[in-house]
């Protein structure tokens, strides 16, 4: 089999307790030793008290960070040779979540005026002059995560239907497929999958496939999450879904079970924090699709993110079968 090799994007909340050593190599090679901040105003007291961000590359590679205090995004930076590549958004993505789920209003930062566009991108607006800081000119820029983020998180009431309460039965892969692509075309913002074996039926076929890319490609901060129990199957059956995450890697991610986890789960999507497809079977399919179930969604978002917290990108899933 013939395979490119690809570079996954991680990333991971950390502490400058933790991780210093890994923020500071990064953080001197941009700032320091290619921009010539002095080292003495790029490194201050108030890393201690940040919370951190680090993305991660093929082979675990440290490649960007950035760190946030307050509601202040600072010290946004991806190595030079790894620019472009979607890593500074799937950092920005991540703190701008991690901001909406603690409740912040808006966010905050001093933008180098060269990388105003990159901001721009994830809907922050200049306000004020240009101004220097560190010898470089800045911008301050603004997100308010009010307008952008509540509405999505919390859909007007109105517009919750009674039939979307109600639970759609499924007996077959077919109407498995049926509803992920009614729920998929539903989602605004985070999609998570955890299949043991992601089967073709429901999951590998081009209408899905497409519903996805246009969903991961239509809002800025869209996620989307897959946990399988089998990644080798994925690779040996060139699943559309692997195609998916080496397409877009900064709104995809793959993860394979961690070996130490255990759960009772066989298969399930969940679409934002309301929608449900669930498999109660594990070797058929007998379960049930619905759109908005919060509560029982966020049980489920909570099992899911503590799997994916035990869980790890999986190198096989690197190689893409071509
Ligand atoms: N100017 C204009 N557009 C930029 C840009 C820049 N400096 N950097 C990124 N973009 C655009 C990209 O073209 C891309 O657009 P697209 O989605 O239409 O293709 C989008 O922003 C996302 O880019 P991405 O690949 O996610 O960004 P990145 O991983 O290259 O990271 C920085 C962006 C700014 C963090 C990176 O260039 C960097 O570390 N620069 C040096 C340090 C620095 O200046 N940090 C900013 C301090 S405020």
């Amino acid at each position: 089999m013939e395979v490119v090799d690809f570079s996954p994007i991680d990333v991971e909340q950390t502490s400058w307790q933790t991780s210093s050593q890994a923020l500071s190599q990064l953080r001197h090679e941009v700032f320091v030793k290619e921009q010539g901040v002095p080292a003495d105003e790029e490194f201050d007291s108030a890393d201690a008290q940040a919370s951190h961000w680090i993305a991660y590359g093929a082979g675990n590679e440290v490649v960007g960070c950035a760190r946030l205090i307050d509601n202040k995004i600072g010290r946004m930076a991806v190595l030079q040779p790894h620019r472009g590549l979607g890593i500074g958004s799937a950092l920005m993505r991540r703190i701008i979540r991690y901001a909406a789920d603690t409740g912040l209003q808006s966010l905050q930062l001093n933008a180098q005026t060269h990388a105003v566009p990159f901001y721009e991108g994830m809907y922050f607006d200049c306000d004020g002059e240009e101004f220097i800081e560190a010898g470089l000119p800045h911008r301050h820029m603004t997100l308010s995560l009010k307008r952008f983020l509540d509405p999505r998180v919390t859909p007007p009431l109105p517009d919750i239907q009674s039939i979307d309460r109600e639970r759609v039965v499924l007996d077959d892969a077919k109407s498995f497929n049926e509803q992920a692509k009614l729920l998929v075309s539903k989602a605004q913002r985070q999609i998570r999958i955890f299949s043991k074996n992601l089967d073709p039926r429901v999951y590998d076929n081009e209408e899905l496939y497409q519903l996805m890319l246009a969903f991961a490609r239509a809002h800025a901060y869209a996620e989307v999450h897959i946990l399988v129990g089998n990644p080798h199957l994925l690779v040996q059956n060139s699943h559309r879904l692997l195609h998916l995450f080496h397409r877009l890697p900064s709104r995809i991610q793959i993860r394979s079970l961690g070996s130490n986890v255990k759960t009772l789960h066989t298969d399930f999507m969940l679409i934002d924090q309301a929608g449900i497809l669930y498999n109660q079977s594990s070797g058929r399919y007998a379960g049930y699709a619905v759109y908005h179930a919060p509560l029982e969604a966020m049980e489920l978002i909570n099992e899911f993110d503590n799997m994916w917290n035990h869980s790890e990108p999986n190198p096989e899933l690197r190689q893409l079968p071509i």
